[in-house]
């Protein structure tokens, strides 16, 4: 059987696969979790619902993600759905290697004790459910254990490339 994910000849390459993606509008979440007792995360504009009963959510991480492998390891992660006035936290979570959580304020959550953002705007607490390879990227489901909206207002947008808020 040949391998599902190679390489066909599509005839666009992955600038224009981003361009044209990029006309679906996203959220942002921050996806973090304790790792040897440090907080580590990235942001992600990939963060969906999958199953209400039993409650799953999903997420898809880079294969190049270096924060990645720790979330997975922690077996755990709480996504932070963050708030239109949020973007320059967005900003440090998309940028690799930076000290993220510093100068942040955030909790650890009441079952998983991943991080939480203190000013998202809603949190999702889950244990890792699977991991399932989707050629440069994974795709993460998590099993919620408790999700609580924290701040009425309104979303971090991404939209064509940059960050929006609902009503630009
Ligand atoms: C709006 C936005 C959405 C993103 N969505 C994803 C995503 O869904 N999956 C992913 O792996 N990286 C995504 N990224 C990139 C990661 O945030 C970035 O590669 C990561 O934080 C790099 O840091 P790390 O090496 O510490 O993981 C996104 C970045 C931005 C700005």
């Amino acid at each position: 059987m040949s391998d599902p994910y190679e390489p066909i000849n599509a005839g666009f390459d992955s600038a224009e696969f981003r361009r044209v993606l990029g006309h679906l509008p996203t959220g942002v979440t921050v996806i973090a979790s304790l790792h040897d007792g440090e907080p580590v995360g990235l942001a992600v504009g990939t963060f969906f619902s999958v199953s209400l009963e039993p409650p799953i959510v999903g997420f898809c991480a880079a294969k190049t993600s270096t924060s990645f492998p720790d979330v997975r390891a922690s077996g755990a992660f709480c996504a932070s759905v963050l708030a239109s006035d949020q973007e320059a936290v967005s900003r440090v979570f998309a940028s690799s290697g930076a000290d993220k959580f510093r100068g942040l304020g955030w909790r650890t959550s009441p079952d998983s004790s991943s991080p939480m953002l203190n000013e998202a705007l809603a949190w999702v607490d889950c244990s890792i459910g699977s991991v399932i390879d989707a050629g440069d990227h994974v795709i993460v489901l998590g099993d919620v254990l408790r999700l609580e909206v924290n701040r009425e207002t309104t979303p971090l947008v991404f939209f064509r490339g940059g960050y929006r808020t609902l009503g630009d």
